[in-house]
């Protein structure tokens, strides 16, 4: 099945069918697994056998859809955990040591920019950052104790997107573990692999869920260290559960279709926006006005369902477009069927001070929209109309 596309791979890839013979993959409630003696006991704790002995570890349905990452992403290994928040910090607990130090971009998700300032120091473990367009920076952040260099492309909210494969060479000519979230783009979009990531995160709450019902995440990539990762794991039980793994594994099985018509939308959102008078600035990665353009269309196979617009006026037109939306939801996911929008200076920004936000390419008026699977005229006619407010 290797050879398969991607698509095929996402539908494909399924955990042995039982004496059932069940065509879709069967739910495996079960805390723990039993063993035939004491000899296989001993055997599976010893590793001498691959198998499932407590869904902590591992789990048929978490196996299911490790194994769907891993062939989306082009990956050795891997390992779910019940959020992206969790795969993120398991990864880093996993492979630190207190001492070492990671250089990272300004622009990341707020929740991982908050453990590199608040919980990641209780360790001694610094992180240096570089703005997004000062790449040329990197090498001077590099210190003998860098262990990670660690990226978002496209970042969030700002949508700005990095060059992939200049940072994984820098990363492999200073013997770093790169590690790329690729949860705005999707494996269908882009596979940092390709472009020497070592390791890929995803938060599966956003498309890979596609449906805004279960929390999810998972790490994929160089088997050595997804060894380390899923030992921190099995010990510390951040793990997937079985019905949310069933739930992203089945989800997986459309994400292609659903990306390539989230993608439609959102450029249809995007060039609506860009010659509306009440726009000030329009960021998609597919639109010719986007800064790295070239290199999105380089390493992205299309712009992905997120579009970030400044809207004249700052915090308050911000606020008062949000207000006048009537059919976009206010909420803070992103990537589900139904179109979000969210203003970030107030919300999930708000405890940066301005000029943090500021380097971060979060303008007052910034709103970010997750476009979603609606009719794109209408998505386009709420926007209309609660831009008359602003
Ligand atoms: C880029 C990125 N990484 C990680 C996360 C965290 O994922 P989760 O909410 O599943 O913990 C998010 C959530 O919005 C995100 O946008």
């Amino acid at each position: 099945m290797s050879n398969n596309k991607f698509e095929t791979n996402a539908i494909r890839t399924q955990m042995e069918r039982s004496e059932f013979l069940e065509h879709s993959t069967p739910l495996h409630l079960t805390s723990s697994f039993i063993f035939e003696d004491a000899e296989d006991m001993r055997a599976s704790f010893a590793e001498e056998k691959q198998r499932n002995i407590y869904s902590r570890f591992t789990n048929p349905n978490t196996s299911e859809f490790v194994d769907k990452m891993c062939k989306l992403e082009g990956a050795e290994n891997g390992y779910a955990f019940a959020t992206g928040m969790a795969a993120v910090f398991s990864t880093f607990a996993a492979l630190l040591n207190a001492g070492d130090h990671i250089v990272s971009a300004r622009s990341v998700f707020g929740s991982t920019h908050t453990l590199f300032t608040k919980f990641l120091p209780k360790w001694h473990i610094e992180t240096s950052y570089f703005k997004v367009d000062e790449v040329d920076q990197i090498e001077s952040l590099i210190q003998p104790n860098t262990k990670i260099l660690y990226l978002e492309s496209p970042t969030n909210p700002a949508v700005d997107i990095l060059d992939l494969e200049l940072l994984g060479k820098i990363a492999k000519k200073h013997n770093l573990i790169y590690i790329i979230d690729n949860c705005f783009a999707t494996s269908y979009l882009q596979n940092p692999i390709k472009f020497g990531a070592d390791l890929v995160i995803h938060s599966a709450t956003k498309l890979i869920d596609g449906q805004g019902r279960v929390l999810g995440g998972v790490t994929v990539g160089r088997a050595d260290l997804i060894r380390e990762i899923y030992l921190f794991s099995r010990n510390t039980g951040p793990a997937l559960s079985p019905f949310n793994a069933w739930i992203l594994s089945k989800s997986l099985e459309t994400l292609g279709v659903r990306v390539d018509r989230h993608c439609e939308n959102a450029l249809k959102v995007a060039e609506f926006l860009e010659v509306h008078d009440k726009v000030a600035l329009v960021k998609y990665p597919f639109l010719k006005s986007h800064p790295q353009y070239d290199l999105a269309k380089k390493q992205m196979k299309l712009g992905g369902n997120v579009v970030a617009f400044e809207v004249n006026g700052g915090i308050e037109a911000g606020r008062q477009f949000l207000n006048h939306l009537k059919m976009l939801s206010l909420s803070a996911n992103l990537g589900d069927t139904r179109s979000i929008a969210t203003h970030p200076a107030s919300t999930t920004h708000s405890k940066l001070s301005e000029a943090d936000r500021l380097e971060t390419g979060i303008a007052d008026g910034l709103v970010r929209i997750s476009v979603g699977l609606e009719h794109v005229d209408d998505i386009i006619d709420d926007l209309k109309q609660a831009l008359k407010y602003v």
